[in-house]
């Protein structure tokens, strides 16, 4: 199971309360990235620029679904806040049969949650964030399950719950 939203809507949180509670295998993309080329994602992003960063997220995506249709576990992921915006990664999601579950968060919630954090070369100033947030909504309106992860962490984790597809997934 695959989660996708903006940047600030929770999902790396959600993810380890997930796993931990359910003992499923944690995976977060960013992370992948980041371990791959040895370089935190302001670096990769300041050094090589968003199209290498893109190229990167892509790479270790097709790897992480390879790797899940070769062990057969169940798996929760985090994706970026663009992977799923990428038209090449929502097909690829697609064709794996991943399920993709919408954090779907307001962009007032995300501004506050997002002031606080430094690390996300996308957030520059307000304006642009607001501008990329209402481009990427299309694609996250295109993911299987939508939930609204303006609560706190628990509830999100109960409702991605109540979803009723663990198991029944591995990517
Ligand atoms: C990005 C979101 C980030 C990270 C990178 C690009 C985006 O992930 O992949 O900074 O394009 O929205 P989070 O959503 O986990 O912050």
């Amino acid at each position: 199971m695959c989660l996708t939203g903006f940047m600030g809507s929770g999902k790396s949180t959600v993810a380890k309360q997930l796993s931990s509670q359910l003992g499923w295998i944690n995976i977060d993309l960013d992370r992948r990235i980041t371990d791959a080329a040895n370089q935190t994602i302001p670096e990769i992003f300041a050094k090589k620029g968003e199209a290498e960063f893109r190229r990167l997220e892509h790479e270790q995506l097709v790897r992480l679904i390879a790797e899940a249709n070769e062990d057969q576990k169940p798996r929760i992921v985090s994706l970026g806040g663009g992977t799923a915006a990428q038209p090449q990664n929502l097909a690829l999601l697609r064709e794996s049969g991943a399920a993709l579950i919408w954090l779907d968060c307001p962009i007032e919630e995300l501004l506050i949650r997002c002031a606080q954090i430094t690390d996300r070369p996308l957030f520059r100033d307000e304006n642009s964030f607001r501008r990329l947030y209402q481009e990427r909504l299309p694609f996250y309106e295109m993911a299987d399950y939508r939930v609204d992860s303006n609560v706190p962490p628990a509830r999100l984790a109960e409702q991605i719950l109540a979803l009723g597809i663990f198991g029944k997934v591995t990517v």
